[in-house]
């Protein structure tokens, strides 16, 4: 559904600024990396979003074109991102049909809600894929295409870069496991290797001119995250214990990317970019999320979430 400018980005950014640039998000049909790809798209950039889902993808790409007349959006849905090969064509299509690859989101994850001792280790296998391993073949099948870009958009902070900026990657992962989020063991540890990748890429390709950084989202007002992490009727209890208040927007995390995306952000590298209305900073533990530790004690799985059940232990 084509969306008012509003609903994804904030009007300070400069039009045109990513012109001739192209973006290659994985879980791009989602709520938060497809309004990340919608605002780049608005700003001039095209755009390659990749999923699972052939349809829900190549819907998606078709909706976020709309955001600029003439604007190019790809759809390649069929990859699975723990799949090497599948991601490696893809990126291949996008430099084919698109030119380049300038910026990446590595924004394709699994989660679900569950305690250590109901999950299998399938279960713990699937979601450190995905986040971890997804991420490490998302660089690797894009990475020669970034350094490309980099070479071609050094900034050196004192002049304005004359074709705009280039070589840049933001791994999408999450605040749980600053804190310690019951629950979420395996997210915890895939989310802590995403932004230990994050490090590494940023000190080693660095040098060439890549920067790489994380932004770690909050609860995000109506997106899949809030649906299969939280109960509905434990949302306002949760919003108010959040020190801003509310829930955030995915236009809030579409900022944070343009920032760090575009002439803001050339001497930000490694580093985590919190969006969450400073929530991380107070317990999430008791937030009317679920009867900690009751349920827990009883052996129980989490009902009234979206993809709540048990594994065959
Ligand atoms: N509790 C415990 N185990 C669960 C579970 C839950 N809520 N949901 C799935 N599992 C287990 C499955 O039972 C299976 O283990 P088993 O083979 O030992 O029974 C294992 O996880 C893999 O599940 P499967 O559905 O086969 O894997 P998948 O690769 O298709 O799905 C998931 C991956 C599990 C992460 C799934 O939740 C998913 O597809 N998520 C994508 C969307 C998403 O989570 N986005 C993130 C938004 S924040």
């Amino acid at each position: 559904m084509p969306l008012e400018p509003y609903q994804y980005l904030s009007p300070v950014w400069k039009d045109g600024i990513f012109n001739n640039k192209v973006v290659f998000c994985t879980g791009g049909a989602g709520s938060i990396c497809s309004a990340q790809v919608r605002a780049m798209v608005h700003l001039g950039a095209n755009a390659c979003i990749i999923g699972r889902n052939v349809e829900k993808t190549e819907t998606m790409a078709a909706d976020i074109a709309t955001a600029r007349p003439g604007a190019k959006v790809l759809g390649i849905g069929a990859v699975d991102v723990r799949k090497p090969e599948a991601l490696n064509a893809a990126a291949e299509r996008c430099v084919k049909e698109l030119g380049a690859i300038d910026f990446v989101i590595a924004g394709a994850a699994g989660n679900f809600l569950a305690p250590m001792d109901q999950i299998s280790s399938n279960a713990m296998k699937s979601v450190l894929d995905i986040d971890v391993l997804g991420s490490y073949n998302t660089v690797k099948a894009t990475l020669p295409h970034l350094i490309i870009s980099a070479s071609k958009h050094r900034t050196d902070g004192k002049n304005p870069p004359t074709n705009g900026t280039g070589g840049r990657i933001i791994f999408v992962s999450a605040t749980l496991h600053y804190t310690g989020t019951p629950m979420q063991s395996h997210v915890s540890v895939a989310k802590a290797g995403v932004d230990a990748m994050a490090m590494s890429v940023a000190i080693e390709q660095g040098p060439r001119g890549i920067t790489s950084n994380v932004i770690a989202p909050g609860p995000i007002a109506d997106t899949e995250g809030v649906a299969r992490l939280s109960k509905k009727e434990g949302r306002d209890k949760t919003a108010k214990a959040i020190p801003s208040g509310r829930y955030g927007t995915v236009k809030e995390i579409a900022d944070a990317t343009i920032y760090l995306f575009s002439d803001s952000g050339n001497y930000v590298n490694g580093e985590i970019l919190v969006v969450d209305g400073g929530q991380w900073h107070t317990s999430k533990v008791g937030a009317g999320q679920w009867e900690y530790p009751d349920f827990l004690l009883k052996g129980d799985a989490v009902q009234g979430v979206a993809g709540g059940k048990k594994s065959k232990l």
